[in-house]
């Protein structure tokens, strides 16, 4: 009863995006609403998810707005439980809201608060809503699961001079998103005999407020990559770390 279908009989697949009131993730929503995905559109705050829900509204596209704080397990466990007596499954997840930190920093002088900040909303805050919709996931005939990294958070590009990557120190952020890259890596494993597919995603480098509006990319250029992982078909393979050129070494 709960899935919706349309008349040929093909069920519409249900996207939560998290941190979709603004930049890279609001155009995710955008571009799933626009491939005819169900998007529930998570946000911390109340009043922007409407602002956003609004705005998509005004072009013509469907969201719903859940509220959703990875820093709040209550949030979390509340949002899980409302989509699953609206929809009775998930069929997307994408793991998008993230922070930064003006204190963060190198390992010699970032401030520690800033690094546990930054670990618990971008890594521990992203487990929490992954395991907690998991059950969700498992419900669909073919979950993806996709989660916004960095190439800041590789390992190997951190170690290698000649990475554009290896003058950016921030050893919260880059490490948040390492910690990510293992939750892919470990989560596509514990579910490889599932239709499950987990992915981790390097946007590039989008001019969004993280940023300061620095960047190459605008945040629906950014969007194009996870909207792709997102909507993949029989064809994904879990446990990848991709970015717009191809694999990213973890
Ligand atoms: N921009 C880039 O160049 C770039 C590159 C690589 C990866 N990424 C990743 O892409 C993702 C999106 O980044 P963006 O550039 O679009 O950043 P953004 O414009 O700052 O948007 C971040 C989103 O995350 C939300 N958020 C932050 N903390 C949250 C929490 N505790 N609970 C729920 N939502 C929370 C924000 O909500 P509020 O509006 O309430 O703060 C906002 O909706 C992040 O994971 C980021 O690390 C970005």
């Amino acid at each position: 009863m709960h899935d919706k279908v349309h008349q040929a009989g093909v069920t519409e697949r249900v996207a939560l995006v998290t941190g979709a009131n603004k930049g890279i993730g609001l155009e995710i929503a955008r571009q799933l609403a626009r491939a005819g995905v169900i998007v529930l559109l998570g946000a911390r705050d109340r009043g922007r998810a409407s602002a956003a829900v609004h705005a998509l509204a005004q072009q013509g596209l469907t969201a719903q707005a859940v509220q959703l704080d990875l820093e709040d397990e209550a949030s979390i466990a509340a949002a899980a439980a409302s989509i699953a007596a609206e929809h009775g499954r998930l069929d997307i997840l994408v793991n998008n809201a993230g922070i930064v930190d003006a204190e963060d920093g190198p390992p010699s002088a970032a401030s520690i608060a800033a690094v546990r900040k930054i670990v618990n909303t971008n890594f521990v805050g992203t487990l929490a809503v992954t395991q907690a919709m998991l059950p969700l996931l498992r419900r669909s005939p073919a979950a993806r699961i996709v989660n916004l990294s960095s190439s800041l958070g590789s390992l190997t590009l951190n170690g290698d001079p000649s990475s554009p990557y290896y003058s950016a120190r921030l050893i919260g952020y880059n490490a948040s998103k390492a910690a990510l890259n293992m939750l892919t890596v470990q989560l596509a494993e514990e579910l490889r005999d599932t239709p499950i597919v987990v992915t981790s995603v390097s946007p590039g480098y989008v001019k969004t407020d993280l940023t300061g509006h620095q960047g190459f990319l605008t945040a629906e250029d950014g969007a194009r990559l996870p909207v792709q992982h997102a909507l993949r078909g029989a064809d994904a393979v879990s446990g990848r770390f991709v970015e717009a050129s191809g694999d990213t070494p973890w």
